[in-house]
């Protein structure tokens, strides 16, 4: 599939589901308490999604059974709602969420801590935020799309950390995955030629330990291999000649 390059008025439907998708994640992050169940998140997540006049993107998604991916501590994405997992204090959840407006596509997630945390989760957090960043320093018109992977890369390993290789972010429009694939870790050649209109799905996987990931029985929730913790940051993002635009932000 060739990659779309949005018009002018894609763009603001683009801009609206972004704008829709952040505020849908504020307001989860302030909802956030021990106490609460992973589905509790789901429902608020949905209703929230819903008032905005939205379809939230994941529910039903090649089966995907809720409307927020919630994923606690050692799970790296795509954790499934469930009544009996009760958020504790001391844990990170990563939350991932995605919207459609007019039949465009959102998609956006954050780590956030659950009361007080270790510093060691504290600074995995930060540092999966700051390599999104630092990749996408790179996403103008005239780079190519290795620039903001390897970037990405060389920031969280300079923690020591492992960044995941099976998952990848995405081209993202009237689809939740379009092309290309976004890597958060160098490749071999350059990729595309990035162009205005592009719209991309930055989302750095970022584990404490090792980069390998297993998924568990119920065929979603993915896991680090080594049970450390991991963190996730994700927006989508608009190329531009100059500075991207951070559509979910
Ligand atoms: N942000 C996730 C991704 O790009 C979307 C989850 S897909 C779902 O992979 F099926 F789990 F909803
Ligand atoms: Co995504």
């Amino acid at each position: 599939m060739a990659v779309s390059i949005k018009s002018a008025r894609e763009i603001e439907f683009m801009r609206e589901a972004g704008r829709i998708l952040a505020s849908v994640h504020e307001e989860l992050g302030k909802a956030l308490k021990p106490g609460m169940s992973t589905l509790d998140i789901d429902r608020l997540g949905e209703k929230l999604i819903r008032s905005y006049g939205c379809i939230p993107s994941f529910k039903n998604y090649n089966g995907y059974p809720a409307s927020i991916c919630v994923s606690v501590n050692d799970e790296v994405v795509h954790g499934i709602p469930n009544k009996h997992r009760i958020l504790h204090e001391g844990d990170i959840v990563s939350l991932d969420a995605g919207v459609i407006y007019h039949g465009y596509h959102s998609d956006a997630a954050r780590t956030h801590a659950i009361g007080s945390i270790t510093p060691e989760a504290e600074k995995l957090i930060r540092v999966t935020r700051e390599s999104f960043f630092e990749g996408i320093k790179y996403a103008k018109a005239g780079n190519h799309l290795n620039d903001i992977s390897s970037a990405i890369q060389a920031y969280a390993e300079s923690f020591g950390y492992g960044v995941v290789r099976d998952l990848v972010g995405h081209g993202i429009g009237t689809h939740l995955h379009e092309d290309p694939e976004v890597p958060n870790f160098s490749q071999k050649r350059k990729g595309i030629k990035l162009v205005p209109g592009m719209t991309l799905a930055v989302e750095p996987m970022i584990n404490a330990g090792r980069p390998d990931v297993a998924w568990m029985d119920d065929d979603w929730t993915v896991v680090t291999d080594d049970g450390s913790l991991s963190a996730h940051y994700e927006n989508t993002i608009l190329i531009t000649e100059g500075e991207p635009e951070i559509l979910s932000l």
